[in-house]
């Protein structure tokens, strides 16, 4: 468990207490450790990533993160920063490739979503992220003196055929157990190294002759998920436009703090965190709003440790809860009753226990 920093270790607290209760009560047998990651980390120990937090990462069934970084450690050189040399460096080291960010409207949270009702319910959207590779990964990149005296910054977009093919095999064998349809999205009207992940994606279909496959621009996906969201099953795509694209798809579920995530790698190992990041606009004032980690655990508990049982629920008290109109001020509506980051953990606990 790596809390993190601003919001993380208080999102944390509640994920902890949920999974404690599961463990027990489930009799999973789980051995919880906790380790420093990010700016909590750079402060005790200068580094984002240390040793001794990497190897307990490497050791263990799966990864429970809160978030990382904060305007604290925003100023020092980009490669040292909580986000890269922390979180990035995980996903990277472990080979975390596969990214999935289930977008679900659940039925009571229909009028915090942004979009009408009638065009949110039911809502069940997967997009699958591509988390190891392409402009975040690739070289070269960074900041140069020009002849002029101007300074450029530079990245480097790019993708090969491998890293195209094992993320769509991940998102169309995902698809044949949903809905059987993938959208793959892309620049490909602009961008050679999407023109490549359209080519493989479409030459792998002939493989999942099951699933309905298209493809659409970027721009136009952004659009189409806040017109008509429902249109999509699973959206396959790369990291930068994945990470885009499921802010904006965590809203259309009434708030950011909803969205849960697994990254994994080719076996399945695997770190699971809220999409949100640390929240330091409201970091210490006990609001945040947890549910996202607590669905994590679910995630965590359903793809690494084949407790789907367990994993459900999680998932059930959640929506209990929800039922019982209790709610951070994120997805706070009138008539229901406001709650704290603890309460509401305490709640998904009550509801789990009162079964
Ligand atoms: P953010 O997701 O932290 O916050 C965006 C907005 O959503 C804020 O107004 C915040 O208060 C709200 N929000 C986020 N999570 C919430 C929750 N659980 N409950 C209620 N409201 C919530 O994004 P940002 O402000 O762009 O980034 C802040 C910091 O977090 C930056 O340092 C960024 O790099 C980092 N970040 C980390 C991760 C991660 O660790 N996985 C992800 C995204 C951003
Ligand atoms: C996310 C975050 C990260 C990303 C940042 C903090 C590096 O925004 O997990 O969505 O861009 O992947
Ligand atoms: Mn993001």
């Amino acid at each position: 468990m790596l809390a993190g920093d601003g919001i993380g270790p208080e999102i944390m607290t509640e994920a902890r207490k949920v999974l404690e209760v599961v463990n027990a009560s489930q009799n999973l047998g789980l051995e919880l450790d906790e380790a420093l990651v990010g700016g909590a980390a750079i402060d005790a120990f200068g580094t984002a990533l240390p040793d001794d937090t990497f190897a307990k990462c490497a050791d263990a069934e799966a990864i429970l993160l809160g978030a990382v970084g904060g305007p604290k450690w925003d100023t020092l050189p980009p490669a040292d920063r909580p986000e890269k040399a922390g979180l990035l460096e995980i996903r990277k080291r472990l080979d975390l490739f596969g990214n999935l960010r289930p977008a679900i409207l659940y039925p009571q949270l229909a009028g915090a979503s942004s979009l009408k009702p009638e065009l949110v319910a039911g809502l069940d959207i997967l997009i699958v992220r591509e988390l190891t590779g392409g402009i975040y990964f690739g070289q070269p990149r960074g900041i140069r003196e020009l002849e002029n005296g101007e300074r450029e910054g530079y990245n480097t977009y790019v993708y090969n055929e491998s890293q195209i093919r094992r993320i769509a095999k991940v998102a169309f064998e995902l698809a044949q157990k949903r809905g059987g349809r993938l959208c793959s999205v892309d620049k490909a009207n602009v961008l050679e190294v999407t023109m490549l992940w359209r080519e493989v994606v479409q030459d792998m279909a002939k493989d999942y002759p099951d699933v309905e496959l298209s493809h659409m621009y970027v721009d136009n996906a952004a659009m189409q998920l806040v017109r008509a969201p429902k249109q999509f099953d699973v959206v396959v795509t790369g990291n930068m436009f994945g990470d885009i694209l499921s802010d904006a798809a965590a809203m259309l579920t009434g708030s950011i703090g909803m969205l849960p995530s697994a990254s994994l790698d080719v076996n399945g190992r695997g770190m699971y965190e809220p999409c949100h990041g640390s929240a330091p606009d409201i970091a210490g004032q006990g609001i945040a709003n947890p549910l996202a980690t607590i669905l994590s655990v679910a995630m965590m508990l359903r793809y690494s440790c084949a407790e789907p049982q367990a994993a459900q629920l999680i998932e059930d008290a959640v929506s209990r809860v929800l039922d019982q109109g209790l709610r951070t001020a994120d997805i706070y509506s009138e008539g229901c009753r406001k709650v704290s980051t603890s309460e509401m953990g305490d709640a998904v606990v009550a509801a789990l226990t009162q079964g």
